[in-house]
């Protein structure tokens, strides 16, 4: 089989910041893609020491790139929230279950969530205060009924009206809201894929908002670009700003569009 294909190199980073509560709520946001000897070059000035012992030899090529690539989307998006520190001052490591956790000199509320697909990376850090998650996914058909079982005819239908066009994207994008779900609870994948459900579909330019039955507290926003989709996951309190054209991240949707055009 061929490996998928690895987009060219693309790199976008914004601050930003959500509203509620009476609060502000600042984070970034990076959206990136290299090959992987770009990113093995770039390594020695990107990593600090114990995330460089993460790429031991016996790592397979694919996962080195998704190390690297999903570090240098973390650091884009940290480095925004704190430009007074290096790359190699910010530690990314893996948490008992596997999710990333941040170390930064002179902070403790900072905290990132990451995806990655085939050679791209897509990264929110955000404070504590305010839990998020992230999905980037590609793609193939390959997996269209694998994405068809893990979803409720309800939810197809939901998505159906949100979104007319090619079913294959629409239940990525199903599946994507998820994944960026799981990641804000932290429990990843490992629960049923039910409790996970969606149950509110609003259509948005490029994409559409969620709700989940479940999790009430939380709302999603997930943008589709073919190949890609990319989902967001936040409290329902903390809303995105009403500027820059409107109540969602418009620079998302924007920023993969162009990373869609490099294959
Ligand atoms: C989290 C999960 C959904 C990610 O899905 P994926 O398709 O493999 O990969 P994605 O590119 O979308 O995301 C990968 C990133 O998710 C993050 N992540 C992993 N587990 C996470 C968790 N429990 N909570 C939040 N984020 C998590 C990591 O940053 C990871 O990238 P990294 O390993 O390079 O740091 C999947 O790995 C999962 O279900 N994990 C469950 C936990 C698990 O089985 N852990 C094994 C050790 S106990």
């Amino acid at each position: 089989m061929s490996p998928p294909p690895t987009p060219g190199s693309f790199r976008r980073a914004s601050a930003f910041a959500l509203e509620g509560d009476g609060r502000n709520f600042d984070g970034a946001m990076a959206l990136v893609a290299a090959p992987l000897a770009e990113l093995e070059a770039a390594a020695p000035g990107d990593l600090a020491p114990e995330e460089a012992a993460l790429l031991t030899e016996r790592l397979a090529p694919a996962r080195r790139q998704s190390l690297l690539i999903g570090r240098r989307a973390a650091k884009d998006a940290l480095g925004l929230l704190a430009p007074e520190l290096g790359r190699r001052d910010i530690r990314i490591l893996p948490g008992l279950f596997g999710q990333p956790v941040v170390a930064m000199p002179g902070r403790t509320n900072v905290q990132v969530t990451l995806a990655h697909a085939d050679g791209a990376a897509f990264a929110i850090a955000h404070p504590e205060a305010c839990p998020m998650g992230v999905d980037l996914e590609r793609f193939v058909p390959a997996h269209l009924s694998a994405l068809q079982e893990q979803t409720t005819a309800r939810e197809r239908e939901a998505m159906r009206a949100a979104m007319p066009g090619d079913e294959g994207q629409r239940l990525l994008l199903l599946w994507s809201l998820k994944e960026a779900l799981s990641k804000a609870l932290r429990t990843g994948l490992t629960v049923p894929f039910t409790l996970l459900e969606v149950n509110h579909l609003s259509p948005v330019p490029g994409g559409v908002t969620a709700q989940f039955a479940n999790f009430a507290q939380y709302e999603g926003i997930a943008f589709a670009a073919a190949p890609f989709v990319a989902a967001v996951v936040h409290p329902r309190l903390a809303l995105w700003p009403e500027r820059d054209g409107g109540a969602v991240p418009v620079k998302l949707r924007d920023w993969l569009g162009a990373l869609a055009t490099l294959g």
